[in-house]
């Protein structure tokens, strides 16, 4: 702050506070307790005022606040550049010096923890009460916005408690996936294979799904989408349909895998205009000990045998 403000900032709090003080003190009658029968001599609608001095514990609480606020501005920063006698200010209170503060303690507090779960291979970590524990607080104020704070995901992100993985569920490619990130890239098919053709294949994709089955009085044919599957989709999708997790391309015989639907609107809409589902890389924003715990946490949960899923 500039001298000028922090003069005129002062100037004006120190000014009003003596300007409160001489009008409090100016205009305080005698210490006549009880009512007296005089009025102020006015009349509004017939009710008139009584010239009574403020009540005693009224003027006292009026002195407290400004004895108050002259201790506080005394201890605190807060007359422009004056930093307040209590220690620990010295660089000023600002919000971001406060947060700086606070991450330092918590580092102090916490970083050993971590390091130590850091050094265990994640498998072990997720065997520790404590390191899920820490781990679900992470996903929860990290993750849950878009995975849901049961990790089962929902419509454009994948459930993270199940067997189906994107790019795979081993301890470590889970620790990868959230250290990175990923882009997962389905090219748009309708300029390459036609409107026709992408009835067909998705019809295709369909009849591979337990359970689905084409809406009355559709028009594709889903033998000829195992021909265009074969020449198209096979490459990423791999031969069975069964995904390629060093791609990200997941598994198209498994219903629950499907993050953007599994009717056949859906499917079509997805084959038509392609896909591109954004995993954020942590790195920067956790760390390596802290996306160490995230890893364990996630992987715990698709350990538990749990295989409901949300789609
Ligand atoms: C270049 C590799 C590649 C090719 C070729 C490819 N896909 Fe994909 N596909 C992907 C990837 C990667 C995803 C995941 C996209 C995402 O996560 O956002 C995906 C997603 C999908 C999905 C959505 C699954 C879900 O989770 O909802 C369907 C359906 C699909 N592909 C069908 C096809 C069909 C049919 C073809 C052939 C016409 C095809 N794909 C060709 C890579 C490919
Ligand atoms: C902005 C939304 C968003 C946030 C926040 C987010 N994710 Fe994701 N995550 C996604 C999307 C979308 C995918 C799917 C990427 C794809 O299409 O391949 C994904 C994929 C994943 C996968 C891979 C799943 C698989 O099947 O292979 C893991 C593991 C994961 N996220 C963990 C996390 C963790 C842990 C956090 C918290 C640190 C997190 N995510 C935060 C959107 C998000």
């Amino acid at each position: 702050m500039t001298t000028f403000w922090s003069t005129y900032i002062s100037v004006l709090t120190i000014g009003s506070l003596i300007g409160l003080t001489w009008l409090l003190l100016s205009t305080r009658k005698g210490e006549t307790p009880g009512s007296t029968d005089q009025t102020m001599g006015h009349a509004f609608d017939g009710i008139e005022e009584y010239d009574n001095p403020l009540p005693r514990w009224w003027f006292w609480l009026f002195v407290g606040t400004l004895v108050f606020a002259v201790g506080y501005l005394v201890l605190y920063p807060g007359l422009g550049n004056w930093k307040g006698i209590l220690p620990g200010y010295e660089n000023g209170w600002t919000g971001t010096n406060e947060w700086q503060k606070e991450m330092e303690r918590a580092d102090a507090k916490y970083g050993p923890i971590f390091a130590k779960f850091a050094a265990m291979p994640v498998e072990e970590v997720a065997k520790d009460p404590q390191a899920l524990k820490m781990g679900g607080r992470l996903f929860a104020s990290n993750c849950a916005v878009c995975h849901g704070s049961d990790a089962k995901g929902s419509y454009g992100f994948p459930n993270l408690t199940d067997s189906d993985w994107r790019w795979g569920g081993e301890a470590e490619t889970i620790k990868t996936t959230i250290m990175l990130g990923r882009h997962g890239v389905m090219p748009a098919w309708s300029e390459v294979i036609g409107e026709q053709g992408v009835a067909d294949v998705a019809a295709f994709v369909l009849s591979n799904l337990d359970g689905r089955s084409l809406p009355e009085g559709t028009k594709a044919d889903a033998a000829n989408g195992e021909k265009i599957f074969a020449a198209n989709c096979v490459a990423c999708h791999g031969a069975e349909g069964k995904g390629t997790p060093a791609m990200g391309a997941p598994n198209l015989t498994h219903p629950q895998a499907f993050i953007y639907g599994s009717s056949f609107a859906q499917l079509q809409q997805t084959i038509r205009y392609g896909r591109q589902g954004q995993m954020p890389a942590q790195q920067d924003i956790q760390g390596n000990d802290k996306v160490h715990l995230l890893a364990a946490y996630v992987y715990s949960l698709s350990q538990q045998g749990d295989k409901t899923s949300a789609q």
